[in-house]
């Protein structure tokens, strides 16, 4: 099987200069996730840090503060416009200790028991293996260490994406790549069962789910569809060729969507995320 698809190449390397654009806005908003992770494996000074599907790079720059100067952050990404904007979020924040490289989180071109903590939000569910996924990091983590993810929780409790879905959906224009619950796609590691049994199976112990939730701001419609058209993947790109009259009827399929989470001229739309992590053995 070929990891990442052509689909997802496209897809993600496409909206990495999004990604840089709204980094901040895209970290603060589920920062209680990054802390989440980071807390839990808990990097200590001297250690190595691995960070898979790093986007822009924000979660790992966490880890990297704790690990200091004798330690390191090892960001990586399938694709390498996304290194390339995690690159320049660390020079121009002058965070050195940190090593970028374009890997696919599902075959880690690194060496067994090589680092002290694997840290992942939002990417192992894009993955179209992810037992894979879990394996490596079991591999690459030393002994009694842990790997920690964060995944989208379920549709209904997250209608900041699923307003854009179900828009593109209705109006008929299906994005590209895996549906929402197949393999790979959006809420494909919803269920918090469905996390642990994927670490049991791989061989990890003292498996820990939690759910985080939150809330999202947009100001106008306008700040919404402008935010998360652009940095969807998939759906960003299916977004991209439409003519002006579907890109309207999309809108509007989008904002009666979100309706119900108006405040005034503004929406908070809640979201909840998955948090898994557990120890090698
Ligand atoms: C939704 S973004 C999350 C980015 C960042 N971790 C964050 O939380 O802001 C998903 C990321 O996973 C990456 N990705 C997708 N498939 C991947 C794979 N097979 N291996 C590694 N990264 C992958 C994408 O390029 C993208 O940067």
């Amino acid at each position: 099987v070929s990891s990442p698809s052509a689909d997802d190449r496209r897809a993600w390397g496409g909206v990495a200069a999004a990604w840089d654009r709204h980094r901040e806005r895209l970290f603060e908003t589920t920062r209680a996730v990054s802390e989440r992770l980071v807390d839990v494996v808990d990097p200590g000074p001297g250690d190595v840090v691995l960070e898979l599907g790093a986007g822009p790079g924000e979660t790992g720059f966490l880890a990297a503060e704790r690990v200091g100067t004798q330690g390191r952050l090892i960001s990586t990404d399938a694709m390498p416009e996304m290194v390339e904007a995690a690159r320049r979020g660390a020079e121009s924040r002058g965070i050195a200790n940190v090593e970028f490289r374009v890997l696919d989180a599902a075959a880690v071109d690194l060496a067994d028991a090589s680092v002290d903590a694997v840290i992942s939000r939002f990417a192992v569910m894009l993955t179209p293996e992810p037992a894979r996924v879990v394996r490596e990091a079991l591999r690459v983590l030393r002994p009694g260490r842990r790997f920690a993810y964060g995944v989208w929780g379920a549709m209904d409790q997250n209608p900041w994406m699923t307003a854009l879905g179900m828009a593109m959906l209705t109006t008929g224009h299906l994005p590209p790549g895996p549906g929402p619950f197949d393999p790979g796609g959006v809420f494909s590691l919803a269920d918090p069962a469905a996390n642990r049994a994927l670490m049991e199976a791989a061989g990890f112990i003292d498996v820990r789910v939690e759910e985080i939730s939150g809330e999202m701001h947009y100001d106008t419609f306008d700040d919404y569809f402008t935010l998360q058209s652009e940095v969807s993947g998939p759906v960003a790109i299916a977004i991209d060729s439409l003519t002006d009259a579907d890109l309207a009827a999309v809108r509007d399929a989008a904002q009666e969507q979100l309706e119900p989470h108006r405040v005034g001229d503004g929406y908070r739309t809640p979201w909840t995320a998955v948090v898994t992590s557990a120890a090698s053995t």
